[in-house]
């Protein structure tokens, strides 16, 4: 058993480590072995009623990386460098009565039918009324996005814990990008839809400032 704190240590230095990569070193490639760890890191990932409602979708033709380099402001570094480039998209299709929620909970989560009926009921509810989303596709995509960002984190921290630097994107056009990828057939006709993008790779340079971040005592309260 390894010491925890060991443990403690070496994920905090995985988090000092981690760094917005802004260029990678493009002869330096991680090996399949390490990738799908992250990608596993992903994959394992919870989400709201256990939903996964992600695709990994990642980029290595470069020809296509240019496509999506010429609508991307804050990658202008990294889709050209980068070891892996993964497109993290969300599904769409995310009502309670939708395909693939009925898939994911009777196939894949292997919930029996009559079990999953109830829960039917609750993930109505939920979407009607809870957080309502029902009469909004926009608001359905922004639940599943939410979902894609803690994959994205993640893999991230992982990748940190073997050595591998990485960057989260947001920084592109998304109409843009989805019009690039929907050309390429790559969105299930409309099922899925860009949510955010992640370099990994080697750094070229260590960053040039310290990481800054908010004290805890501005960012935590507690109730008693
Ligand atoms: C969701 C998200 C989107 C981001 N988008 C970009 C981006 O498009 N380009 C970029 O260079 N950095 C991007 N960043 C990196 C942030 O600017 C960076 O994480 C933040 O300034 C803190 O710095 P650090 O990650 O180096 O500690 C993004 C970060 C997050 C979490």
């Amino acid at each position: 058993m390894v010491d925890k704190n060991i443990k403690k240590q070496e994920i905090l230095d995985a988090f000092q480590f981690r760094h917005a990569t802004k260029r990678f070193n493009p002869e330096k490639k991680i090996s399949d072995n390490d990738f799908q760890f992250v990608l596993d890191a992903g994959r394992l990932s919870p989400s709201s009623i256990g939903l996964e409602p992600w695709v990994f979708l990642i980029v290595q033709n470069m020809t296509l990386r240019e496509k999506l380099r010429e609508v991307s402001w804050g990658a202008q570094g990294q889709l050209s460098t980068a070891s892996h480039f993964v497109v993290i998209l969300a599904c769409t299709d995310v009502r309670y009565d939708s395909d693939y929620v009925v898939d994911q909970m009777t196939k894949v989560k292997k919930m029996p039918i009559d079990i999953f009926q109830n829960a039917q009921v609750r993930y109505k509810s939920f979407q009607e009324s809870d957080l309502p989303m029902l009469d909004n596709n926009r608001a359905l995509y922004d639940w599943s996005c939410r979902q894609t960002y803690i994959a994205l984190g993640n893999m991230m921290t992982t990748a940190a814990l073997i050595g591998i630097d990485s960057c989260p994107i947001e920084g592109f056009d998304y109409q843009a990008v989805n019009s690039i990828l929907d050309k390429e057939g790559l969105l299930e006709d409309g099922n899925l839809r860009v949510s955010v993008m992640a370099a990994f790779g080697y750094r070229e340079e260590n960053p040039k400032r310290p990481k800054t971040r908010r004290e805890l005592n501005q960012i935590v309260k507690w109730v008693h």
